[in-house]
């Protein structure tokens, strides 16, 4: 697997030390709220289990799947494969995703859990493409700006695999082509 990697790009260490910072942040800014964790499987789930034990607050979690990417073209449109368990209602509700690519997945899920009446929403991500956006999103959280490249591992996959890398890494080419 590790052949796969042209570059490291975040170690598990910088990796850790952003996680610790957001969730420093997220304790100060919803003390005293109602916090709920929602996570986008699966690519967010690696991020989303080390940044909740990294929040020192009460908080409650559910997991979601949506899918809008192939390979590593997005295909442009979003799909919910499983929705929450759970109502929003009265809930300061934090989406954690582990990429804001094209912004098509934050947008979509951004407009469907924002009339499920939250108390409040918005938006965690490990990781931010910004020079990728093609929908206005912004998110409130952000871990590390990442260049235009497709990325893999800490949960981010390419056509499923690589998600169990302890770290980022950059794909060689050759590894596209075949
Ligand atoms: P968006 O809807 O284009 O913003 O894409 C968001 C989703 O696409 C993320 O949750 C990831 O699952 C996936 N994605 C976007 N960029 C990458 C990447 O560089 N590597 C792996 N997955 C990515
Ligand atoms: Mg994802």
């Amino acid at each position: 697997m590790k052949q796969d990697i042209e570059r490291v790009l975040f170690s598990e260490r910088e990796i850790s030390e952003t996680v610790h910072r957001l969730g420093e942040q997220i304790s100060a800014d919803y003390a005293g709220k109602n916090l709920l964790l929602v996570s986008v499987l699966k690519g967010a789930v690696v991020f989303m289990t080390d940044l909740m034990r990294a929040i020192t607050i009460p908080c409650v979690i559910d997991f979601m799947a949506v899918s809008s990417y192939s390979g590593t073209k997005s295909r442009g449109e979003v799909q919910i494969l499983k929705d929450l368990g759970m109502s929003l209602k009265g809930y300061d509700v934090l989406i954690v995703e582990d990429i804001l690519d094209s912004g098509r997945t934050l947008h979509y899920l951004m407009g469907v859990l924002g009339q499920r009446e939250p108390n409040s929403i918005r938006i965690c991500t490990l990781f931010d493409k910004p020079e990728a956006r093609v929908e206005d999103v912004v998110a409130d959280y952000v871990g590390m700006n990442v260049p235009n490249e497709f990325i893999v591992g800490y949960g981010l996959d390419y056509n499923e695999k690589y998600r169990n890398l302890p770290f980022i890494g950059i794909l060689k080419p050759e590894v596209y082509g075949g």
